[in-house]
This record gives structure tokens, sequence and C-alpha cells, in this order.
């Protein structure tokens, strides 16, 4: 009942015997408890119950259980980017002293923590390539505490030596993370194979329309994935619950979407291999991509939703390439619900110079592309034109 005296003070939710169908979007700060016994009891433990939105909320626990179902985890943490997760797999575990060994191919923003960040806190990192299981071998060392490999790397698609890699991890007794976010859990379920954490950039084909920024991250030992949540909450790393209420309401399509969209990228990728103006073309599940055997045995007929092509003619013909495809949006994302075309070497890769980025096969002339949900001959037929229009420029 309202307060007759000042509408300050917040009125009773009306009663109801029937309830919401959609779940209830709760964007309170803090949260009031009847007194301080059951406050008290709360900090520890003896009853559950939200406190501050800074250590958790409603909507973050509903969209973190829907992805721990899909991934087999429990207790899974949904943070508010996909690097505040990779941040609290790093740091959440690693100390002074530790060494990680990352994929040669992580994340741009990966591959800056890895350079940059740990070794400025002591954490001494090397580089290795996750798709030779002997590399990542050889850059482990005595202190090394963790290897943080991506399933499918970004833009060339090469596929990790999951099961190798998690062998060797399991013998040397160093934990494996697995940043998920391209295979996602309907392409691969990283525990399975033995990982010890998984990371998510839910941002991306999870959440799926572009309009909610988040991160999951959950580990195999409970007492990890707590350490995890108090960092998490120490260093402010955690949702805007209107982000998790949409990215909840995001994955109630996304099995629909991401095989609607992997379908079609196969179909894309055949489609620019037998063009004339492409050069080559990059799907983990097509027979010429140097992972092909690797990839069918461990991602069976899942080829995912991103294809990477180039074309001949530098800068000039990948400029008109673009501004052919003026119904694609250009912009360096993925997993949205329409098609994405991206440029590695003026985006995710613009920091590496030309040479390092030949070295691992990325030109001026190659684009990632980002699959959606549209019609498949719609955009045969949209990146046929530009590609047409890019041999002409
Ligand atoms: C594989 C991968 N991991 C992590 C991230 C970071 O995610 P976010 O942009 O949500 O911080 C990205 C972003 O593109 C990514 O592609």
């Amino acid at each position: 009942m309202a307060d007759p005296r000042t509408p300050v003070r917040r009125t009773d939710w009306p009663d109801s015997v029937s309830r919401p169908v959609v779940t209830p979007l709760q964007p309170s700060v803090v949260y009031s408890s009847p007194d301080p016994d059951t406050l008290d009891a709360q900090y520890t433990g003896g009853a559950q119950g939200y406190t501050y939105a800074r250590e958790g909320h409603p909507n973050a626990a509903v969209l973190a259980a829907k992805i721990d179902a899909l991934e087999g985890a429990t207790g899974g943490i949904v943070l508010g980017s996909g690097m505040a997760a990779v941040t609290a797999a790093l740091l959440g575990v690693l100390r002074q002293g530790d060494h990680v060994v990352g994929a040669d191919q992580l994340y741009g923003r990966s591959l800056r923590m890895m350079a940059e960040e740990l070794p400025r806190m002591g954490i001494a990192t090397t580089l290795a390539d996750a798709t030779d299981v002997d590399a990542v071998a050889a850059a482990i060392r005595p202190e090394t505490r963790m290897i943080l490999i991506e399933v499918v790397s970004n833009p060339t698609l090469r596929v990790a030596d999951l099961d190798g890699i998690a062998a060797l991890a399991r013998d040397r007794g160093v934990l494996l993370a697995v940043d998920n976010t391209f295979t996602t859990p309907r392409g691969c379920r990283p525990f399975e194979h033995g990982a010890d954490i998984v990371i998510h950039s839910v941002t991306k084909l999870l959440a799926g329309h572009s309009d909610a920024t988040l991160g999951y991250v959950a580990a195999r030992d409970p007492d990890l994935t707590a350490r995890m949540g108090v960092l998490a909450a120490t260093l402010g790393l955690t949702p805007s619950p209107f982000d998790c209420w949409l990215a909840e309401r995001g994955m109630h399509s996304f099995e629909l979407r991401y095989d609607r969209a992997e379908a079609t990228a196969a179909t894309l990728a055949d489609h620019l291999a037998q063009l004339p103006g492409v050069t080559r073309v990059l799907y983990p599940l097509r027979p010429d991509h140097p992972d092909h055997n690797h990839a069918k045995a461990l991602l069976g007929d899942r080829g995912g939703n991103m294809v990477t092509f180039e074309i001949p003619g530098g800068r000039a013909a990948a400029n008109a390439l673009v501004r052919a495809a003026e119904r694609i949006a250009f912009a360096p994302t993925l997993g949205d619900v329409g098609t994405t075309l991206s440029h590695p070497a003026t985006s995710s890769h613009r920091a590496l110079t030309p040479e390092a980025r030949a070295a691992i096969g990325i030109a001026e002339g190659t684009f990632r592309v980002s699959v959606g949900i549209e019609p498949e001959e719609v955009l045969c037929d949209e990146f046929e034109a530009a590609i047409r229009a890019a041999a002409a420029a």
C-alpha cells in the first residue's frame, strides 16, 4: 500500500496468484533484509538472498544458469564483458611468479593481457601455436599454472588441438582455460574434453543481437569459481541487470540462430570458393582448410558461423568490396543476428606489422564474415556482387 504522506517510500508489489511468463527485470542496486540477524546470515551463507547488485543479482543468476546448462557447468558467473571473464579467469587464479601459456592467435585484447597486463603484475607469459600440442608442450615451464586457448581462432579459423592440450595440461598439472566464444556449446563443450575453465564473450552468439555486452566464466573446481566470483565483486566486473535480461531473451533463440547461421556459412564458404575474384576461403569443414581432418574429429559436422576469405588488390579492392556490400554491416564484431563483415588488418589485428599479419595469414584483402540468419541466396548474391566490384576497382 502506498504511503499517504509521501510518494518517496516504495510501494508494495501488487499481489497476484499468477506469475509473469517473462523473466522479470530487476534493476535494484541494493536489497533490504528484514533485520540485522538475517543480513548477517546472508553474508555467512546461512540464508540465501541478494545484498548489493555488484555482489550478484537475479538477472545475472538466471542467465548464468542457462549458460551452465549448455556448457555442462555448475555455478558459472556472468560478468560485465567477455574481457571481464578473461580477467576473472586469469587474475582469480594466478599469482605473482606464475607463468601462462597462451595461444598465439587469441582475441586481440586477450593477447594484450598476455603481452602487457600480466607481465606488469609479475606473471610471465609465452605464446604458442594451439594447433600443435608439441609447441604448447615446449612452452611449459616448472612455474606454468595455466594454458589459455580458443577452440577456433580469429580470423584464420585454425582449430586448436583441444584433446591433445587437455591431456598435456592434465599430465603436467596445469589448468586449461578455454575461450569458447566462437564455437559456442553448440559446436564444442570444452569441459567434456578436459578443460578446467570455460570462458565466453556472451556479447557474441549467445546473446546474439549486438545490444548487450557480457561475459561468462565457469570452472570445474567450485573453489576456483568461488575465487573468481570474489575477484569479480572486488574489481567490479559485475554485469548490468538489463544486459543480462536482454541476453537471456536472446538465448531463447540461440540454438535456432546458430544452426541456421552455420548451415548458411557452409553454403557461403563453398559459393565464395568458386568465385573468380576470391583467392582463398577458410572454413573449418572444407577439405582445403589446413586443420580439416582435425576439425572433423573435434567438431563433427559443426563448422560454425564464421567464414574468412581473401581477395587480391590490396586496400583499394578492400575498400571497394566494403562499399559495394552496403547492406552487410561492416563492423568488428561477430555473432549478431545479421551478417557482419570485418577487416582484420584495420581492426582486430591493426596493432601488428604487415609482416606479423602475413605470418599468421592476414593480408589487406582478408575479410572475416560472421554469418547471420538471412536467407542464404541473399547473402551469396550480395557477396558475389561485392567481390565483382572489388575486382573492377
Ligand atoms: C574470442 C573472444 N574472446 C573474448 C572477447 C571479448 O569479449 P567482449 O567484447 O564481450 O569483452 C571477444 C570479443 O570479440 C572474442 O572474440
